[in-house]
């Protein structure tokens, strides 16, 4: 049997307005199957618009889909063109955040946010009527790659209501780690349905990690770090990784980043920046992946040390090869903005 990317069978991203997709909308051109105020489930995820995103894996041609930049669920199965309810549902849109990591969005527009705050409030008013079948049947809900779930009292009410639906319900949570306290896991009553935890942490000392994220707290992060890798140990978590977005400002830290996750029991991640505005100063001061940047081979010496090949420890694609994808992502989000 052949591997296939499993994510049109098995997952659905939500989106604030309402709309549901697969995957990233990025990679998948911003492919709705359909929109959850607008259709009944069903309707969506076997409609016609599912049907003809699935068409492309069964036929081997990728029209829908950006492969050369995106992170397949790869899984052998025999493709058809309908599925099962999905297993896993993102919510992927709350871009709260209580830090400003320089290397993330920067900006900060109050319309914008207005806007979205209708957006979410008319996911709250419909939540009770859409969602339960849906989570009833899903084995894992993933939060939030767009924001913070910690600093933000929409996504938190989401988490308790879905525990609610479904007691059997599991969570991989990626958070920036300062508001993930012990406090607010037992407020939450998150403990026993934590899967897979992904922590940003980007340093290992305070200095290095002041200088990424500004409004951030290093020693908070580290107590809670530790809290987790104590549930880890426990078997409350099942796993645990912290991740580590390497620029010109952190790169010296990399190896000692490996030795600290090993410690903490979890696995270290390393994600090249994506540069989202190729002519910003700062963006380009921080891009140590660009081949003329001064310090780029300083960076490839550091990436053949043998700790990067350690069982802990994962180089995404791009850093592995060093390859320039992340300038084909640039030029797919610019285009999309252009649209
Ligand atoms: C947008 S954050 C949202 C979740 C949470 N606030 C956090 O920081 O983990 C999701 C992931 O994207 C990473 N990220 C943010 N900006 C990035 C960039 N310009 N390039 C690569 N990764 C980035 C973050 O470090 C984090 O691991
Ligand atoms: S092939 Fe890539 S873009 Fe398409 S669904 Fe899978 S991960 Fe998403
Ligand atoms: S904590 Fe996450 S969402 Fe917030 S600014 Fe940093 S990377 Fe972006």
């Amino acid at each position: 049997m052949s591997k296939y990317c499993k994510h049109p069978f098995h997952t659905i991203q939500i989106q604030n307005t309402g709309e549901v997709y697969c995957c990233c909308c990025y990679w998948t051109n911003f492919y709705s199957f359909g929109n959850i105020f607008e259709q009944s489930f069903d309707e969506i995820w076997n409609g016609e618009k599912a049907k003809e995103f699935r068409k492309q894996f069964i036929q081997n041609k990728y029209t829908y889909c950006n492969t050369d930049v995106c992170d397949p669920y790869l899984q052998e199965f025999e493709p058809n063109y309908t599925a099962e309810y999905p297993k896993k549902i993102e919510f992927s849109y709350d871009r709260r955040c209580n830090v400003r990591c320089i290397f993330c969005r920067n900006e900060k527009n109050k319309e914008e946010e207005e806007y979205n705050r209708q957006k979410e409030k008319r996911i709250e008013e419909n939540f009770d009527k859409i969602f339960p079948p849906i989570i009833q049947k899903a084995e894992v809900v993933e939060l939030n790659s767009a924001g913070e779930l910690f600093a933000s009292k929409h996504s938190i009410e989401i988490v308790k209501k879905i525990i609610k639906i479904n007691p059997n319900i599991e969570f991989n949570i990626i958070s920036n780690g300062i508001l993930f306290t012990k406090e607010n896991i037992d407020a939450i009553g998150l403990e026993k349905h934590l899967n897979t935890v992904i922590i940003s942490m980007h340093a290992t000392t305070e200095k290095t990690y002041n200088k990424l994220v500004e409004h951030g707290n290093f020693k908070s992060l580290i107590k809670n770090v530790k809290y987790l890798a104590k549930l880890k140990k426990e078997g409350s978590i099942k796993n645990l990784q912290l991740n580590f977005v390497v620029t010109s400002i952190n790169y010296k830290e990399m190896k000692d980043f490996v030795k600290l996750a090993k410690k903490l029991n979890a696995k270290a991640f390393f994600i090249n920046y994506h540069r989202q505005i190729d002519s910003d100063e700062l963006m380009q001061r921080l891009d140590i992946s660009l081949t003329s940047h001064p310090k780029y081979n300083s960076l490839v010496k550091i990436l053949k040390h043998p700790i990067f090949k350690e069982e802990n420890c994962v180089l995404n694609d791009y850093l592995k090869e060093l390859k320039p994808n992340c300038k084909k992502l640039t030029n797919i989000i610019k285009d999309l903005f252009k649209k």
